[in-house]
C-alpha cells in the first residue's frame, strides 16, 4: 500500500514495519491502542525535545552572528502539560502563557517565574496578581486600560517595578503563504502603530509604560500570525518594531531592551507541505533587524520569539479507532467513503473551525493497494464534524481499522471540548519504547461531578 510513513509530516520518531505495523518512538501503535484505548492524542518526547532545541539553536547562532541575545519562549497555547513545560524548559526555553490557567501549568511544572511571559488581551485583576506574586519575568500588556491596572497591582503589592512589554500590532497579518501589511488594524490585540492623528496608540502605550514608576519598560512586542510559511512578514513587522523603538528613543531617551517577534512559524501538515526551516528564517531576520537596526542607527535589543506549533504540532498524532465506513454518492456522480471514527470535532476542532487541512493513514496493519477517496468524519452530532476532509485511504478500510492523523500535536487537545459529553482523550508520551500517560484519558464520571443537579 501506499504509505508517506517514515517523514513529514509525520513525527521523526515514527516508522512502518514491513508487516504494517507502525511504531511511535519504539511503541506499536496497536499496543499503545490496547493499553490505553482510542482516540489518544500521541507525543513524541524526542521529537518535541528536538524542535525545542533545534530553534534555540538556530536562533541563538545566527544572532550571535550579529552580537545579538534572543530567547526562545514556547508558546504553551499550542499544548501545555506539567511534562511538556518540563521538557522545554530543560531544553533551554521559556514558557509564555496567556492566561491564569497556563500559567498554574507552568508553575506546577517548576519554571521559575522570571522564565515566563504573561499575554491575553483581558487579563483578570486575579491573572495580574498571580503574575506579579510569581515574579512573571515579563507580563505583555495589551491596552491602555491594562497599562494602569498592572501598574495599579504592582502599587498595591510594593517592591520591585513589574517589567511589561507593550503588544503592538504594525499591520502585517501573515498565515499560509501570503502577508498583507496594512496602515490600519481592525481586531482586538495590541496597540497600533498607525497614527492618523497625533501619537500612535502604541506610542501613547510606552509613554503610559513610562510614565508609571511601578512599571519597568523591558520592551516591545510583534506577534503577526500563525502557520507562516513566508518569512517576509517577520521582516516588515521587525522593521516596524525597531523603528517605533528608535521613535521612542528619540522622544525619551530610552531605548527599550528587548524586542519579541512572536510565534507563528509554519508546518507541514500534508505529505509534500514543507515546514518552515528554523535555521533559514532565524538566518534571513537576523540579517534584516541587523540592517534595520544600522539603517536607524540604533544598537540591537535582546530578541524574543515565541513558537507554540512548529514544537508540539508534528510531534503529535491522533490515534482513531474506525467504526463505520459508508460509500456516500456525491453530487457530481462519484463516489465517497466515509470513514467514521471514534473521536471528530471535540479532539480536533480546526478542521470544521478553520478548514484545516490533515493527513490520515490506516496503521496498524498491511492494507490493500487499491485506495478510495475517503472523508474521516466523528461521532458528533452534525455534519461540519469533519476530522480530514479528504483523504486517500486503502480501499479495504474497515471497521476496527486504526486509523492515525498526522500533526495534530498543536491546538489539537488545547482547543478540545466536551461537545455531546464526549470525555477528552489522554495525552500519551512515547519515548525509547516506553509509554506515559502525561494527561489521563476524561470520563464520564468527571463530567458528570461537574454537573450538580
Ligand atoms: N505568541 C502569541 C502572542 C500568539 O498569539 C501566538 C498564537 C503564538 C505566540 C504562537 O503561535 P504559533 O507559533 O503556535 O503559531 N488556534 C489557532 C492558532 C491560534 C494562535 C494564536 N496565537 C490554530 O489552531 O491554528
Amino acid at each position: 500500500m501506499s504509505t508517506t510513513i517514515p517523514g513529514e509530516p509525520w513525527s521523526t520518531g515514527v516508522a512502518r514495519a514491513a508487516d504494517g505495523a507502525t511504531t511511535v518512538a519504539g511503541v506499536d501503535v496497536r499496543a499503545l491502542a490496547a493499553e490505553h484505548g482510542t482516540p489518544a492524542y500521541v507525543l513524541d518526547e524526542t521529537d518535541l525535545r528536538s524542535r525545542a532545541r533545534g530553534y534555540r539553536r538556530a536562533f541563538e547562532t545566527a544572532f550571535a552572528e550579529i552580537g545579538a541575545g534572543v530567547d526562545v519562549y514556547y508558546a504553551g497555547k499550542a499544548f501545555l502539560s506539567v511534562a511538556v513545560a518540563r521538557w522545554v524548559h530543560e531544553e533551554g526555553l521559556r514558557v509564555d502563557t496567556a492566561t491564569g490557567g497556563e500559567l498554574a501549568v507552568a508553575l506546577r511544572a517548576g519554571v521559575p517565574g522570571a522564565d515566563i511571559g504573561l499575554h491575553g488581551n483581558n487579563k483578570s485583576d486575579t491573572e495580574i496578581a498571580r503574575a506579579l506574586e510569581a515574579g512573571v519575568g515579563r507580563i505583555i500588556v495589551d491596552s491602555l486600560v491594562e497599562i494602569e491596572r498592572v501598574a495599579d497591582a504592582a502599587a498595591a503589592r510594593g517592591g520591585a517595578p513589574a517589567p511589561v512589554m507593550v503588544r503592538v500590532t504594525t499591520g502585517v497579518h501573515a498565515g499560509g503563504h501570503e502577508y498583507i501589511s496594512t496602515a490600519h488594524e481592525d481586531q482586538k490585540f495590541g496597540l497600533s502603530i498607525a497614527s492618523p492623528d497625533g501619537d500612535s496608540p502604541a506610542m501613547r502605550g510606552l509613554l503610559a509604560v513610562l510614565a508609571r514608576p511601578e512599571l519597568r519598560l523591558l520592551g516591545i512586542h510583534s506577534h503577526i500570525g500563525s502557520q507562516i510559511l513566508d518569512p517576509s512578514g517577520f521582516e516588515v513587522a521587525a522593521r516596524a518594531v525597531l523603528t517605533l523603538r528608535a521613535q521612542l528613543a528619540e522622544r525619551t531617551g530610552v531605548l527599550v531592551e528587548e524586542v519579541d517577534l512572536g510565534g507563528g512559524y509554519g508546518i507541514a501538515y500534508l505529505p509534500g507541505e514543507v515546514a518552515l526551516d528554523p535555521d533559514r528564517i532565524a538566518k534571513d531576520v537576523a540579517a534584516s533587524v541587523q540592517a534595520t537596526a544600522a539603517d536607524l542607527g540604533t544598537p540591537l535589543p535582546r530578541f524574543s520569539i515565541e513558537p507554540g506549533r512548529a514544537i508540539v504540532g508534528p510531534a503529535g498524532l491522533t490515534l482513531y479507532t474506525v467504526g463505520t465506513v459508508k460509500p456516500v454518492r456525491t453530487d457530481d456522480g462519484s463516489v465517497r467513503t466515509y470513514v467514521s471514527v471514534d473521536g471528530g470535532m471535540s479532539d480536533n476542532i480546526r478542521p470544521a473551525l478553520y478548514g484545516a487541512a490533515y493527513h490520515a493513514e490506516v496503521v496498524g496493519r498491511l492494507a490493500s493497494a487499491q485506495t478510495v477517496l475517503a472523508r474521516v468524519v466523528g461521532k458528533h452530532c452534525e455534519s461540519g464534524d469533519i476530522v480530514v476532509h479528504e483523504v486517500q485511504l486503502p480501499a479495504d478500510v474497515r471497521a476496527g481499522d486504526l486509523l492515525a492523523v498526522a500533526a495534530t500535536g498543536a491546538y489539537g487537545r488545547s482547543m478540545a471540548s466536551n461537545y455531546n459529553h464526549v470525555p477528552r482523550p489522554p495525552v500519551i508520551a512515547v519515548s525509547d519504547g516506553e509509554t506515559r500517560v502525561l494527561v489521563r484519558r476524561e470520563t464520564e464520571d468527571d463530567l458528570l461531578a461537574l454537573d450538580l443537579g
